[in-house]
């Protein structure tokens, strides 16, 4: 088959955080930072991405901003001639070190929202003063006019604050609106039972972001992440396996997603000793899951398999214990009943304690 280049990098910069999301979407077994590359190796990764084709640059941790070296990065990944996005909680950022990425040439930011007020915020975060920090940040970028998206991840505790998520999208001039329903990988996986959003819930949301794309056409973009596991269809992750972009983890470890190393039976090459270009086109867990090839049935002959090619390997792997598996979540899955009564199970709990993500 034909593998086309990468279009979009993200660079997890560092797994260090200041924050305790109880979604977290970073591997259980995080990175100490005597592990992490140093700057240079970064920017090697970054030139090497260019050459391959790669246009976006995504700039993520944990927090990016935990990197004293992040004004360099973007400097660096900018001369590459990537288009750079920082993806940050704003913790760590101050009006003159935003001024500062201002100046290296960072394109863009993609602002994380954990609710809506300080109250659900920081109760979600796990950070006291964190909303009234990403505010102030909010305010600086505005002041800057560096390109904004709010990245807001929903779930059942906050999902009725999306109606004031795109009001405060509008209010800090931003061009996007992410709406993702929260995605049980890795951590996220400990706190199901209290963050699994009702049927009802989700298909509000769906409702809210489908009225809300009509009336703000040409003002705000929304994009959306929906809550697959009330649907019959899985989602098309990552636009297909090894298809549209790849992972940078904070190690060097260069991943076909972020949550790739939930799947136990794959190993992955790190950018200190092999070229992207080799671990893209030539690597063993990059061309695991490539294509059709590795279905099983039901994907094999199922007429979607082209639209959502098989669904979500790292869910596959999290209910079926099986990465090949057709995503529990489709309805043709041998496991979706036990999948649609997890949901039920994990919608009847009444206990609202989250296990919060700490280093
Ligand atoms: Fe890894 Fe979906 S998150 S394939």
């Amino acid at each position: 088959m034909r593998i086309p280049p990468p279009i979009a990098m993200l660079a997890e910069l560092t797994h260090r955080c200041p924050l305790s999301c109880p979604y977290c979407s970073n591997p259980i077994a995080l990175a100490q930072k005597d592990q992490e590359l140093p700057t240079e190796t970064w920017i090697s990764a970054f030139e090497q991405a260019a050459e391959l084709g790669v246009l976006q640059l995504h700039l993520s941790g944990g927090e990016p901003a935990s990197r004293p070296d992040l004004t360099e990065l973007i400097s660096g990944a900018r001369a590459a001639g990537l288009y750079t996005n920082l993806i940050t909680s704003a913790i760590g950022i101050t009006e003159r070190r935003l001024a500062a990425l201002d100046e290296a040439g960072l394109d863009h930011i993609q602002l994380s929202l954990q609710g809506t007020d300080a109250e659900m915020a920081d109760h979600i975060g796990g950070y006291k003063g964190g909303y009234k920090r990403k505010m102030q940040a909010a305010g600086w970028i505005k002041d800057l006019g560096i390109p904004l998206t709010l990245n807001t991840v929903l779930h059942r505790k906050n999902l009725h604050q999306l109606p004031r998520a795109i009001e405060m999208a509008l209010e800090m001039g931003a061009r996007r609106l992410e709406v993702a329903i929260v995605q049980f990988h890795g951590w996220a996986l400990k706190n199901r039972n209290v963050l699994m959003p009702t049927k009802e819930q989700a298909a509000e949301a769906s409702r809210i972001v489908d009225e809300a794309r009509v009336r703000l056409k040409g003002q705000l973009v929304l994009d959306y992440v929906p809550a697959d596991y009330h649907s019959d269809t899985p989602k098309r992750c990552m636009g297909g396996w090894g298809m549209l972009g790849l992972n940078i983890a904070p190690d060097g470890q260069v991943l076909p997603c972020h949550a790739a190393q939930t799947i136990e039976n794959l190993t992955f090459q790190s950018i200190r000793d092999t070229s992207l270009r080799d671990i893209w086109y030539d690597g063993a867990a990059f061309n695991a899951y490539r294509g059709e090839d590795w279905m099983q049935e039901p994907c094999r002959s199922c007429e979607l398999k082209k639209r959502d090619f098989g669904g979500c390997r790292c869910q596959a792997m999290a209910i079926a214990g099986d990465p090949a598996a057709t995503d529990p979540v489709c309805g043709k899955s041998p496991l979706n009943a036990r999948v649609k009564a997890m949901v039920a199970e994990n919608n009847a709990s009444t206990d609202g304690t989250l296990i919060y993500r700490t280093l």
